[in-house]
């Protein structure tokens, strides 16, 4: 390399950030934590709620980021979401640049935000797109896929021994730079490639990979999928019928970058996700309709055991269809996989935002929040960002004790679904009931869109923090376990809530409800509510608002 003046300006400029970051505090590292069957996200040793927002796919570039900056403070987000490019940072093989990587973290630090970086690796939506020109131009060592009638596809093949060598040296180099640049952990989590897998094959057809589709299938993928191994042992078409190219496929796709993942783990172990483009969760089409290979929700057996060095499978979740979206929520949360919706979209699915909450969720992203495509008019962009910023704006003052009591399985959310006017939370001997709409009590009609959303916690056995927009909140008594188990419950009607238990009746009273604002993580009382604020239930409209209600029951 010719020393010029600018690459000596940037190796001064890197060293000096290097030396810096040596005399920084090293903070705890990010870590995902499992107990009771519940998932967190630990930052700082406490659990941490990702309130965060994506950039465009081009708006990570240093010219760009002051576009970027602006948008995030609107939105009130806690995490941004933006992508390090494999062609930029190894432009020549061998050779790193990591100044778009320091750009971030610098940029980061000054508005005080966390990241999730994503590197656009081997895969990007698919294909190759982000592979480093010396690598595009060299197809023979690092290939494409083929499809059945010996066609390159636009996608790289998963056995391309050079392509996977080449990555995880790549993805180690970054996260070996992250380790020594970033003791103060503005980067929380790392996202390895993006939306893995093929559209236009269901698999490569290499001679390769058939020669590995007619061999047996491997026992723990037969486990993993709930197949009985067979003697003499089943290749792939004969263990999975219909189902075998996608399967062979993922498991092919999910140890390539397993084997990224672990690479860069070994440099730097932050956690580490992959996203999928996904299928539909209510009529899946046959393989071959949606993105072959990638970790859809018919194959995350198969990429858990393909690739244990991901911590989480992630779904980007676009669906205009609330039934769909929700079932995508519920197919991703699982024993084995926290939820964390790195992407979504639709200014109708804000109000999912709760929904994720209530199934412990650890993040949640809308995509392609910059003002790189906004408009010039600074009001008519912030209005298009307005309804995830509110969210935002009413969880992010109180993001610490949320994921906290999230985690200890003390909340409960809820999102509106059209024709459904009421959601009842169950916390023990108290039931939270929230309506929607005008109408008081059983009344209740739900809103003429469905924005309503709310969240409970349950801070001591008769206190609950409540908030939410667009809905009203109440508690009726449920009673003792045994009583409830007993099947004698009986709810009443009428101005506030009760229930005849046992034939005998319980109706609820407000000892006291405080409103509130959060200062520096903590609950800061402004006011009690009572009369009109209370008699009905507490109403929560468009603007954020936090109660904590203490309750009794004559
Ligand atoms: C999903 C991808 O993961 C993103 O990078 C971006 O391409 C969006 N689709 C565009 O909608």
């Amino acid at each position: 390399m010719r020393l010029t003046s600018a690459v000596l300006a940037a190796f001064v400029a890197a060293g000096a950030a290097v030396a810096l970051q040596a005399q920084v505090k090293e903070r705890p590292l990010p870590r995902i934590v499992k107990k009771d069957g519940r998932f967190a996200l630990f930052v700082d040793d406490a659990p941490y709620l990702m309130l965060g927002a994506q950039t465009h796919n081009s708006s990570a570039w240093p010219a760009v980021l002051p576009k970027v900056w602006p948008a995030m403070e609107y939105l009130n987000v806690n995490t941004v979401e933006t992508p390090v490019y494999w062609e930029q940072i190894e432009p020549k093989q061998g050779q790193f640049d990591f100044t778009v990587v320091d750009a971030l973290l610098a940029g980061a630090r000054q508005h005080n935000l966390r990241l999730v970086l994503l590197w656009f690796g081997t895969w990007k939506n698919g294909s190759q797109h982000y592979m480093p020109e010396w690598m595009k131009l060299d197809p023979v060592r690092y290939p494409h896929m083929v499809d059945k009638n010996g066609r390159a596809v636009d996608s790289p093949s998963p056995y391309a021994d050079a392509s996977l060598q080449a990555d995880k040296t790549a993805f180690a180099n970054f996260m070996r730079r992250l380790k020594a640049t970033d003791p103060q952990r503005t980067v929380i989590m790392v996202q390895v490639e993006n939306e893995p897998g093929t559209w236009g094959s269901q698999r490569d057809y290499s001679p390769e990979a058939q020669k590995l589709f007619e061999a047996p299938a491997p026992p723990e993928v037969l486990t993993a999928m709930g197949v009985k191994p067979a003697t003499p042992p089943q290749n792939w078409q004969e263990a999975f019928g219909p189902e075998a190219e996608v399967n062979f496929h993922a498991w092919s796709v999910a140890k390539y970058l397993g084997q990224v993942a672990a690479a860069g783990k070994a440099a730097y172990p932050l956690p580490m996700y992959a996203n999928a483009a996904l299928r539909d969760p209510l009529k899946p089409g046959a393989p071959g309709t949606y993105e072959s290979g990638g970790p859809t929700d018919n194959v995350l057996p198969i990429w858990k055991v393909a690739a244990p060095a991901l911590d989480v499978l992630a779904p980007d979740n676009y669906t205009n269809n609330p039934v769909a979206y929700l079932k995508v929520l519920d197919l991703y949360h699982r024993d084995d996989n926290p939820l964390f919706v790195p992407e979504t979209g639709g200014n109708t699915n804000t109000r999912f935002f709760f929904s994720a909450l209530g199934l412990q969720a650890i993040g949640f992203s809308p995509f392609g929040m910059d003002y790189t495509r906004a408009s010039a008019d600074a009001k008519a962009r912030e209005e298009a960002f307005a309804p995830w910023a509110l969210n935002y704006r009413l969880v992010g003052p109180m993001m610490r004790d949320i994921a906290r009591l999230n985690f200890e399985g003390k909340l409960k959310a809820v999102a509106e679904e059209k024709g459904k006017a009421a959601d009842t939370m169950p916390f023990g001997e108290w039931n939270a009931v929230v309506t929607y709409g005008s109408g008081r009590g059983n009344r209740a009609t739900g809103n003429a869109e469905p924005t309503g959303r709310a969240l409970v916690a349950q801070l001591k056995d008769n206190q609950f923090l409540v908030a939410g927009f667009s809905c009203r909140v109440d508690f009726r008594p449920a009673g003792t376990e045994r009583q409830r188990k007993s099947g004698q419950i009986v709810e009443g009607t009428g101005q506030n809530p009760s229930a005849q238990i046992e034939g005998k009746w319980q109706h609820r009273q407000f000892l006291k409800v405080e409103e509130g604002t959060y200062v520096n993580g903590a609950f800061k009382f402004l006011r009690i509510w009572n009369g009109d604020e209370t008699d009905w239930g507490m109403s929560f409209g468009t603007e954020p608002l936090v109660l904590r209600v203490s309750l009794a029951t004559y």
